[in-house]
């Protein structure tokens, strides 16, 4: 059962991409047109839209605009499928961690490959291909949801870390997919949102959508979810995902690992729910996801004030890796995987 989000964060319209400026909210809540390739390659790196799933939409849709500047280049299909395949490896290359950017630039450079259509005609089918990948994103977070809802325990009190919600994907979310269908099913659930240093996704997005869409969230800052879990506050855990390895091993926003390690602490089931999009069959464990680092003042500064001496040294690793053994399942659109992972996550591919 869906309980549908009124947020649309990335679409395509009059053949430009259209986009929630994720930057501003909850300040703004603004839409900005996209209209060239190498704009869409900085909106996914500078996170004006974000999150696996938004950025693989993204991605898809920098190939289209790359597309329609081609056109105006060339008069030869094969020079132009050659130029633009190198531009859908480049977009491929604006953020490193979130294997849905990779999975749907893939998927264009298959429609570049297959395609037996004039430059025009080409352009037709990749636009057809970016919208099929963001209609289908819905769809696969309701089946996702469904899935997820049925571990959710009446009334019960859901952490999440980060966004991984309808602003992260085409319009629904995965963990927070997961929380929209068991709260179509049951008012009483409720959600504790991790504040999620350094960008601070689940303070400014998780509790905007959630309060948008009248779910109770309660704000709580990082460091604080085995506080609550000890006092029993906490009934489950369920987070989103960047890459996910055929083991089972997790990449996802940094702090998630504490999280779960907190969780098993405390005996406190923790899911991933993700598409299959999310899952890198290609590499056999975690140690094998490139983490993306990011700049130094994400750290240093909060809303554009210093609040530590210029001198400091910082590190900034945007993702963690969560261990497969601290999961309790992997909510999929094809149902919840369970350990080993190895063996389920091999299932579940060859039977799609
Ligand atoms: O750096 P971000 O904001 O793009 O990171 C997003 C996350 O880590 C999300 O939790 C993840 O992409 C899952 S989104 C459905």
């Amino acid at each position: 059962m869906a309980f549908e989000s009124k947020i649309r964060p990335i679409t395509w319209e009059n053949g430009k991409s259209k986009m929630l400026d994720q930057t501003v909210i909850p300040y703004e809540y603004k839409y900005v047109e996209i209209t060239s390739g190498d704009e869409m390659f900085n909106a996914i790196r500078n996170m004006i839209v974000r999150g696996a799933p938004a950025i693989g939409i993204g991605g898809a849709q920098g190939i289209v605009l790359y597309a329609q500047e081609g056109a105006n280049k060339f008069s030869n299909v094969a020079d132009f499928k050659s130029w633009l395949l190198e531009k859908a490896d480049y977009m491929a290359t604006s953020r490193p961690t979130a294997v849905n950017l990779m999975w749907a630039c893939d998927e264009q450079k298959k429609v570049i490959n297959n395609s037996v259509s004039d430059i025009q005609g080409l352009i037709k089918e990749l636009t057809d291909k970016a919208i099929d990948i963001e209609l289908d994103d819905i769809n696969r977070c309701k089946a996702m949801g469904d899935y997820g809802a049925e571990v959710v325990p009446k009334g019960a009190r859901i952490l999440t870390h980060c966004n991984a919600g309808a602003l992260a994907t085409g319009g629904y979310g995965t963990a927070l997919g997961v929380v929209r269908s068991a709260f179509a099913k049951d008012n009483t659930v409720q959600v504790f949102a991790d504040e999620t240093r350094p960008r601070q996704q689940g303070a400014r997005l998780t509790t905007f959508e959630l309060a948008m869409d009248g779910i109770p969230v309660t704000l709580i800052t990082d460091g604080m979810c085995s506080y609550f879990m000890k006092k029993g506050m906490i009934d489950m855990v369920v987070v989103g995902a960047d890459r996910i390895a055929a083991n089972g091993d997790t990449a996802n926003k940094i702090g998630t690992y504490t999280v779960a390690i907190a969780a098993k602490y405390h005996n406190i089931p923790f899911y991933v729910a993700a598409p299959l999009s999310t899952i890198d069959i290609s590499i056999a464990t975690g140690d094998e996801i490139p983490i993306e680092e990011r700049a130094r003042e994400e750290v240093t500064h909060i809303n554009g004030k210093i609040i530590c001496s210029d001198k400091v040294n910082v590190i900034n690793p945007g993702f963690d890796v969560t261990p497969h053994d601290l999961i309790a399942g992997i909510i999929t659109e094809k149902g919840i995987l369970r350990p080993d992972y190895n063996k389920s996550i091999a299932e579940v591919f060859n039977r799609s």
